[in-house]
């Protein structure tokens, strides 16, 4: 998507052929900074430390990671190593393993002497294929925001509720939930996007609302605890939002405070929608809150803020005291129940094992 003049990915292979660039995302929105990535320690530095987040995201730069490796070392032994130190750097999005596991999958197939060569070209169709996933998902979501502009009076925007960042910095390029958004932008669709900041690290406020003002997409940014109010008030149309991991039953989890949007959504009757590519769907779990695993940080990213002072000089501080005990839960699941209905790459079904087998009958099959 646009930055300035410039189109960009999240992640692209450098001239040379043997490193990738990326966004060192936990700079923006003060910075734009670019980082090369060459070795599997880094890519595995990039995810833990969230240079590189979003779901799908991980799954492209854990595939670059697999592709370093393989070139130091393509043996089933290497190739196992590469999977477990990437495996281990963030638990919860599921693109992670699915990436691992098709690239690990494919390079048995091969011999040890052509592993490195087909690690790099298979990264790289990982990427291209996320971007046109997440234009489909737009496509497919386009329609659910041309359906609440025909309620609108000419010129009224369309208000859409987004939490957290599942934009084209989440993903390849495109985004997941803003996907939809960006296509009734291009299409001329009046939009507006509620953008929620997003605590502890404010991937809304910082990335979210990055994105859009450099696409030049009307947004405004609001703390988490507004949305209920503005759905009170008849001021969100929809809320989109993305998602680390889908059950097979369609249980949604996404970024922290996610869940407390659905339950305002349902006692308001907003439609909720998840928006997220069939990689991020998880055919092995079915109970969310049961089986999902829920990745804790670091507290510091709770007792301290990160922002730009009036000087110009990004700074952390504290606020909290320091003898307060902090958690931080990352991310929580959005029972299907509280979901109106998933927006994928193949059309948008119901959060129901009957949805999903609707759309992915081959997966389905399997998971049942
Ligand atoms: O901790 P993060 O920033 O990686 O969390 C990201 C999210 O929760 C996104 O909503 C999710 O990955 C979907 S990305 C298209």
């Amino acid at each position: 998507m646009r930055v300035g003049d410039r189109d960009f990915r999240s992640i692209w292979p450098e001239p040379g052929g043997s490193t990738v660039g990326i966004i060192d995302q936990t700079r923006l929105p003060h910075e734009l900074k670019i980082v090369t990535l060459a070795s599997l320690d880094d890519a595995a530095t990039a995810i833990a430390d969230m240079w590189v987040r979003g779901a799908p995201l991980i799954g492209a730069t854990a595939a670059y990671g697999m592709a370093f490796a393989l070139r130091a070392d393509a043996s089933d032994a290497g190739l196992d190593h590469a999977y477990d130190v990437l495996h281990a750097a963030r638990p919860t999005a599921v693109n992670l393993r699915w990436a691992l596991d098709a690239v690990r999958r494919r390079m048995r197939e091969l011999p040890v002497s052509e592993r490195a060569d087909a690690a790099w070209a298979f990264a790289g169709k990982v990427c291209d294929e996320d971007v046109e996933t997440n234009r489909q998902i737009g496509l497919n979501g386009l329609a659910l925001i041309e359906a609440a502009a025909r309620g609108k009076r000419t010129g009224e925007p369309v208000n859409i509720l987004t939490h957290c960042n599942a934009g084209w910095l989440a993903t390849v390029d495109w985004g997941t939930a803003t996907s939809p958004i960006y296509q009734a932008f291009e299409k001329g669709i009046p939009v507006h996007v509620w953008v929620d900041e997003t605590r502890p690290r404010n991937q809304g406020a910082s990335l979210t609302a990055w994105e859009l003002a450099n696409h030049g997409v009307p947004h405004t940014l609001i703390v988490d605890n507004a949305g209920g109010h503005l759905m009170q008030h008849r001021k969100v149309d929809l809320c989109i939002v993305g998602s680390d991991r889908t059950t097979a039953l369609g249980d949604v989890c996404n970024k922290i405070g996610t869940y407390l949007k659905a339950l305002a959504a349902r006692d308001n009757g907003v439609p909720f929608y998840a928006a997220l590519p069939a990689s991020t769907i998880d055919w092995t779990a079915r109970n969310g809150v049961a089986e999902i695993p829920i990745e804790e940080r670091s507290g510091e990213e709770v007792s301290h803020i990160v922002g730009m002072n009036d000087a110009g000089v990004v700074e952390r501080v504290r606020i909290a005291p320091e003898a307060t005990k902090v958690s931080n839960f990352a991310f929580d699941v959005t029972p299907a129940r509280l979901v109106t209905g998933l927006i994928t790459e193949r059309g948008v079904c119901t959060a129901s094992e009957a949805g999903l087998a609707s759309l992915f009958p081959e997966f389905a099959r399997k998971s049942a």
